[in-house]
């Protein structure tokens, strides 16, 4: 595992141990010695994925109203990957240590070394370069003898490109437009070190947009401007991302041109998401191989006829995820008692995305204070994602609750039996402001809507 730390002091091992010991992110099969480029989501890993999935699904549907969404199966008809180009070039350059047996993607070992084919672990005799192609394969069917040969698919943008005339025909799509689609992907990765960095199954965000040949640098621009505001709107620390345009030789068989947003994780500056301008490659690939006329007709100009260009904006969601995990950890000095209890670390989530959105702890079980809470959890839920504890010393519990990443915390005491009123701490700030319950549920709208890191 990569140790390195960036400025603010986070390693990698300090987010795998948070996160496991916080039920974000456990190793799969973890009791059988764990499966390696595998990982499990727990009960706030698996909160914080939804709710990372809904934020980028609104952005892209609910805020654009060119973008309709797509749930397309996983298995696919083997041709579409004859067609895309994946079975021919979806490769990694791989070499072999023939002394210490260790396997390595030859674009990852310095130059020099790679010519001089020296292994850059042990020194040892390195094989000559080969292709290895990152698809799974599996069989489907009963019989196993290659006829039923069916592949994971290594990217969900596939689905939608097959899917294109039919979304046009059945929702009279006009272009430009854009189908959206969440979904896992699968790649047989060689090098899955750095926790769910780069992972053999995870899930993706894609987006196509559809366009008339000859606008596409026009929306390409345009697309890498909606999603560098994205982040913005998602609190991410802005100086923690930059663009990286791809060169002759990193552009991917289907694109012409291609930036990457990169953000700065504590193993350096690596890729977040990418857009594309795809051309009218895929189209016309698939129109080539099935045999079927996949044109576009322009009903508003003369029923002119042509493929359309594609903008991909190809987002990877548990990737987001660990940046979001890296991008919110902070460990604070709160006070100066020369003890433990100076530090806390905390998540700042955006409220939007954070697993649990605010917790319901009485200051004491007794006295009713605990019944009294429990009723206040129960007014809030169907607005909002609510934890509620009542065990241990109050401190304790917001340190709790500051390590999950929840915003706001309610504290019933006993004056809220008296008057009704309670005290919402805000986790940035630690401020605590006393409000009347009537009121809790305006006051957390209002401060979820007015969210800003500080
Ligand atoms: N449809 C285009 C495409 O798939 P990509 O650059 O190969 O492009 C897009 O992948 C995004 O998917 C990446 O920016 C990354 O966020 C995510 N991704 C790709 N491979 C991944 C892996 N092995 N593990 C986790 N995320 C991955």
């Amino acid at each position: 595992m990569d140790n390195a730390t960036h400025d603010s002091g986070i390693t990698m091992e300090k987010i795998v141990s948070l996160a496991k010991r916080r039920g974000f992110v456990f190793q799969s099969s973890e009791i059988y010695g764990g499966q390696a480029g595998a990982w499990d989501y727990g009960p706030m890993g698996v909160e914080l994925k939804n709710r990372i999935a809904r934020f980028w699904w609104k952005e892209m549907t609910q805020l654009h109203d060119d973008i309709v969404g797509l749930d397309a199966a996983i298995l696919m008809h083997p041709r579409v990957w004859e067609a895309s180009g994946h079975v021919e070039n979806f490769t990694d350059p791989l070499v072999d240590c023939k002394k210490c047996k260790q396997r390595f993607r030859a674009d990852m070992i310095p130059p020099d070394k790679l010519a001089k084919k020296e292994c850059p672990e042990c020194g040892g005799e390195l094989t000559d370069t080969r292709k290895f192609n990152l698809m799974f394969k599996t069989n489907i069917g009963p019989v196993d003898d290659g006829t039923g040969l069916i592949y994971l698919r290594p990217e969900t943008a596939q689905g939608i490109y097959v899917n294109y005339k039919n979304i046009v025909q059945s929702n009279r799509m006009k272009v430009p437009f854009g189908i959206a689609q969440v979904g896992k992907a699968f790649r047989n990765e060689i090098v899955t070190k750095n926790f769910i960095f780069r992972t053999c199954e995870f899930e993706q965000m894609e987006m196509q947009y559809f366009v008339k040949p000859g606008e596409d640098e026009k929306f390409f621009d345009y697309w890498r401007g909606q999603r560098w505001a994205y982040y913005e709107k998602l609190g991410v620390r802005m100086d923690k991302l930059r663009w990286h345009q791809h060169g002759p030789d990193e552009l991917a068989h289907y694109a012409k041109d291609a930036y990457d947003i990169e953000y700065e994780f504590p193993m350096g500056f690596k890729e977040l998401e990418g857009v594309h301008n795809r051309t009218d490659f895929d189209l016309t690939r698939h129109q080539e191989y099935s045999g079927k006329d996949l044109q576009y007709i322009d009903q508003d100009n003369g029923n002119a006829r042509y493929l359309p260009y594609i903008i991909e904006t190809s987002a990877g969601l548990t990737r987001q995820l660990l940046m979001l995990l890296c991008d919110a950890y902070e460990e604070q000095k709160v006070a100066d008692k020369g003890n433990d209890d100076d530090w806390r670390t905390v998540l700042h989530f955006h409220p939007n995305i954070a697993p649990v959105t605010v917790a319901v702890l009485p200051l004491m079980k007794k006295d009713g204070l605990a019944e009294l809470a429990q009723d206040i959890r129960q007014g809030l839920k169907e607005e909002f994602a609510t934890d509620y504890d009542q065990s241990g010393a109050i401190g304790r519990r917001y340190r709790r609750q500051d390590e999950i990443g929840t915003p706001f915390c309610v504290t019933v005491d006993y004056q809220s039996k008296e008057d009704g009123t309670v005290t919402v701490r805000f986790r940035d700030s630690m401020e605590q402001v006393r409000v009347h319950r009537d009121e809790l549920e305006a006051t957390l709208k209002k401060a979820i809507k007015d969210y800003r890191r500080a």
